[in-house]
């Protein structure tokens, strides 16, 4: 099928090169020239595992072909809107997709599918086969199919998650005829799974119910974990405990210093903000919120406590800047909050990160933070580690020639990823969320520290308790 794309960012991109690897013709549109300078350069805008192969491999087959403008969006059958509707502030904006669609949508075959895979603000939704309906008439042409197709795709196994997906969500704003929903079908046939067709408000709140859901499980092992420092218990092992019950599970449910990324944080925020507009109170997802953003307050004070009660002065390897591993992607990085608030505290910070782009982009956003190129010139004389981004070679370093070129024995895991018995062997103080080292269970340095001074209960339980 000849299909469009249109907006070739993080969700365009790897829907572009899922589709030509089930046999699609691509065009794909992008209205930044730098962006398509860099494509048809053959090199990739971001990072994104596996995705440069395939779309190097379709560019070279011409089953991709990038163009600037949307001259040849007429021959499509299929348009996918895949646009941003981030504000860039931390709010939803639409000005973007609304541009796009008066650009594209007078102009699209009488028989071709308008699809819209941006993440929308479910406010947006009531007007938008109102939108299309309206551009169509205006250019005296007939009204077309509508469908909302979100993506739930994962930095670092997009590609994977594109390709191989646990169910595809069609979400139906405007199919009189059910073309719309044939036509998805087919663009779908590779796939094996469940296409679940429904209203669009359910797709909408699909998305959003996901990620809503996949923070909320965070949020809770994070409150989980503190109670684990209260009562001596570990939280990875209560954690695989719970899991095994079929009806709980294990994934989403490691603790630390909480969710970032461009989608979990943002959502979470925008969907309090949306229902606010409406007058409706959403005292759980505040509650994940502030679970969320006390994690990354909670790692600055058990590395203070840890180091003695002050940071003045002391040195910190900072490991890791992306919001998680296998990606250069900084959006909503605790890192960098965490890296803001030990130089607040006075801190002498030195930073390291796998990925150059990242350690590029961050001392263009943070000059006052040191970053470094490599791991060893971050921990040399450091009295403090701690480790924000599990990557997995900061798993892998052999902890006790870590001991050796460092001043101090602090170690804080703000991912619960390192193995604390082998930390304690190598002559370490560890700390990490929820978990107890050894003989010093319950009494581990600087495990105990208080995330809120004036509550008995925590704030998860409080609002499902009191609401
Ligand atoms: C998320 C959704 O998973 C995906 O379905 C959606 O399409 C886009 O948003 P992504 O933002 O790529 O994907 O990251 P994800 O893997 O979900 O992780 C989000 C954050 O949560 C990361 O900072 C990660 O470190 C953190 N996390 C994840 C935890 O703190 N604990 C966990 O158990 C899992």
């Amino acid at each position: 099928m000849r299909i469009a794309v249109v907006g070739l960012g993080y969700v365009g991109l790897v829907t572009a090169a899922g589709l030509a690897e089930w046999g699609h013709d691509v065009l794909g549109i992008e209205a930044n020239p730098e962006r398509l300078d860099v494509l048809r350069d053959g090199r990739l805008p971001i990072f994104e595992p596996g995705l440069d192969g395939l779309i190097a491999r379709h560019i070279a087959g011409r089953r991709i072909i990038f163009s600037a403008t949307t001259s040849q969006i007429a021959s499509v059958e299929v348009a996918i809107v895949a646009v941003g509707t981030h504000d860039g502030n931390g709010g939803w904006q639409t000005d973007t997709i609304r541009a796009c669609l008066g650009d594209i949508v007078p102009r699209l075959a009488d028989d071709a599918t308008l699809v819209i895979r941006s993440t929308l603000p479910p406010e947006f939704l009531p007007s938008l086969a109102g939108l299309v309906d309206g551009l169509r008439a205006a250019s005296g042409r007939p009204e077309i199919p509508v469908v909302i197709n979100p993506e739930f795709t994962r930095e670092g196994s997009a590609v994977q998650d594109f390709l191989f997906p646990d169910r595809v969500v069609l979400g139906v704003v405007r199919d009189d005829t059910g073309s719309g929903e044939r036509t998805l079908r087919m663009v779908y046939r590779a796939v094996d799974a469940p296409i679940l067709a429904m209203p669009a408000p359910d797709a909408v709140l699909t998305k959003l119910g996901a990620n809503l859901f996949l923070a909320t499980k965070i949020s809770f092992a994070n409150e989980l974990a503190s109670l684990c420092d209260q009562f001596g218990a570990d939280v990875t092992s209560v954690v695989d405990a719970m899991g095994r019950d079929a009806r709980i599970g294990t994934s989403f449910l490691r603790a630390g210093v909480g969710f970032g990324g461009s989608c979990l944080p943002h959502q979470v925020s925008m969907t309090i903000r949306s229902a606010a507009q409406y007058s409706m109170d959403t005292p759980l997802l505040k509650a994940v919120d502030q679970v969320n953003h006390d994690q990354r307050t909670a790692f600055v004070d058990r590395m203070e406590a840890a180091l003695g009660g002050s940071l003045a002065g002391r040195r910190i390897a900072l490991l890791g800047l992306t919001f998680k591993p296998g990606t250069d992607d900084l959006r909503d990085a605790p890192a960098l909050t965490i890296a803001l608030s030990l130089l607040g505290r006075d801190a002498d910070v030195v930073a390291y990160d796998p990925m150059p782009t990242a350690r590029a982009a961050t001392r263009r956003m943070m000059p006052a933070l040191t970053v470094v190129d490599d791991v060893w010139a971050a921990l040399a004389d450091a009295d403090g580690v701690g480790l924000v981004t599990e990557w997995p070679e900061f798993v892998s370093l052999d902890w006790s020639d870590v001991r050796a070129v460092m001043r101090g024995d602090v170690v804080v895991d703000g991912r619960n990823a390192l193995d604390p018995a082998a930390l304690d062997a190598a002559g370490f103080h560890y700390t990490g969320f929820g978990r107890q080292v050894g003989s010093a269970r319950r009494t581990v340095r600087g495990a105990r520290v208080r995330r809120r001074e004036d509550t008995s209960v925590t704030p998860l339980i409080a609002s499902v308790a009191f609401d």
